[in-house]
């Protein structure tokens, strides 16, 4: 068998076991709720991967603050796992790299051999550099990237999606809008046959809970945020997601890749809901319409993420933290998708789902 051109699925075995190489070499970045569920999702999923398509994900690198593990032949995500929860970071399993520098991952992306780099650290809005760096060195070094981080794109989609072209290779990012529920693929199928003229999209669920409680229990605002942070729907600072920035960045990226606007953050008006008078709340549902944390943008005019109006109890009335997205086609009319917009294992199958179409639109032997 000659590794470099191992053989189609089908069934050759090779002493009873099946053959299953490696077809797909992943850098990855992060390895929090996100980066730890796509370890364990990979480790999963790759005999049936191969079985159904040829395609065997194996990670070769992972990066934590503190450390990072190298394995050409691929890491054990159980090995990956088990030196994390024991002493804190991937650095510290068998394979990991001695003399690691925090700030080592853009060298440690351009000097590894692979095909995909996964970007699945934190997205920090005001400070999207370190993200960025790392998504350039991945393009630039002619790798696939695939990124979970909304940062990097809010503030240079445009910028990235270039480079990618002129490298000629794939950035893909379904999981930075709507996790698991796939946005970004149920526009590109709308789009197939059909005009988006407009969207108009719940994307945050942090929001859409203190709003959905306010509306539904008459409780202030500052009652449903202490509640949402309970039940770790929010974070104790929870800026991001009542200043509006959470779902700027989301509309950024949905503008980008559904409508081809070639914007960033800078071109999104943005109005949070820090604060909203229950008052306002409760006038909305006297009317019939529940107050929402919406983005929405069309083929032309303006980006805006502000609180808005939708009819109660219909499609985009959704309850708790859930997300809606509600596309205007030219032809077929209304088209809401509704699902969970977060969760570590619902992102980290939308990662698997990007190399999976990486795979399918990439020539290979
Ligand atoms: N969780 C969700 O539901 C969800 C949904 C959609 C998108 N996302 C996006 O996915 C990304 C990851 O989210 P998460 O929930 O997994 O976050 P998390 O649990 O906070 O994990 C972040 C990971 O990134 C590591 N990290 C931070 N800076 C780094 C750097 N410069 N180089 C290498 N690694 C670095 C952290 O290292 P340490 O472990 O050493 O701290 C940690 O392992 C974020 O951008 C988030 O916006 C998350």
């Amino acid at each position: 068998v000659n590794p470099d051109n191992p053989p189609r699925p089908g069934g050759l075995f090779l002493g009873g076991t099946a053959y299953t190489p490696a077809r797909m070499r992943v850098i990855l970045v992060g390895f929090g709720s996100v980066g730890q569920a796509f370890a364990r999702l990979v480790e999963q999923r790759r005999e049936s991967l191969y079985a159904a398509m040829g395609l065997s994900p194996r990670l070769v690198a992972v990066a934590d603050t503190r450390g990072a593990a190298v394995a050409p032949g691929g890491l054990s995500a159980d090995e990956l796992l088990a030196a994390k929860a024991s002493a804190g970071t991937v650095g510290a399993s068998a394979r990991g790299v001695p003399g690691w520098q925090p700030g080592d991952t853009a060298a440690l992306i351009r000097e590894t051999q692979a095909d995909v780099v996964v970007e699945a650290s934190p997205s920090v809005m005001a400070n999207p550099a370190p993200a960025m760096a790392n998504l350039m060195s991945a393009l630039g070094s002619r790798k696939h990237a695939v990124s979970v981080n909304k940062a990097p794109l809010a503030v240079a989609m445009p910028a990235l999606l270039e480079l990618a072209r002129y490298n000629r290779v794939q950035l893909r990012f379904s999981g930075t809008v709507g996790a698991g529920t796939p946005v970004l693929a149920t526009a590109r199928t709308l789009a197939q046959g059909d005009r988006i003229l407009r969207v108009r999209a719940i994307l945050n669920g942090t929001t859409n809970f203190i709003l959905w409680r306010m509306s539904e229990q008459g409780e202030a605002y500052h009652a449903a945020l202490a509640e949402a942070v309970r039940l770790g729907y929010a974070e104790t600072d929870p800026s991001a997601d009542v200043d509006g920035i959470d779902t700027c960045s989301k509309v950024v990226i949905l503008a980008n890749a559904v409508l081809g606007r070639r914007v960033t953050a800078g071109d999104v008006r943005v109005e949070g809901i820090r604060d909203i008078a229950l008052e306002r709340v409760r006038a909305a549902r006297e009317r019939g319409a529940s107050v929402k944390m919406l983005g929405e943008f069309g083929v032309d005019g303006t980006l805006r993420v502000a609180p808005g109006e939708v009819p109660s109890r219909g499609p985009m009335d959704v309850p708790a933290n859930l997300n809606a997205v509600q596309f205007t086609m030219e032809t077929a009319g209304e088209v809401t998708l509704v699902g969970r917009g977060a969760g570590g294992p619902e992102t980290g199958a939308a990662i698997l789902r990007d190399l999976v179409d990486v795979w399918n639109t990439t020539p290979h032997a």
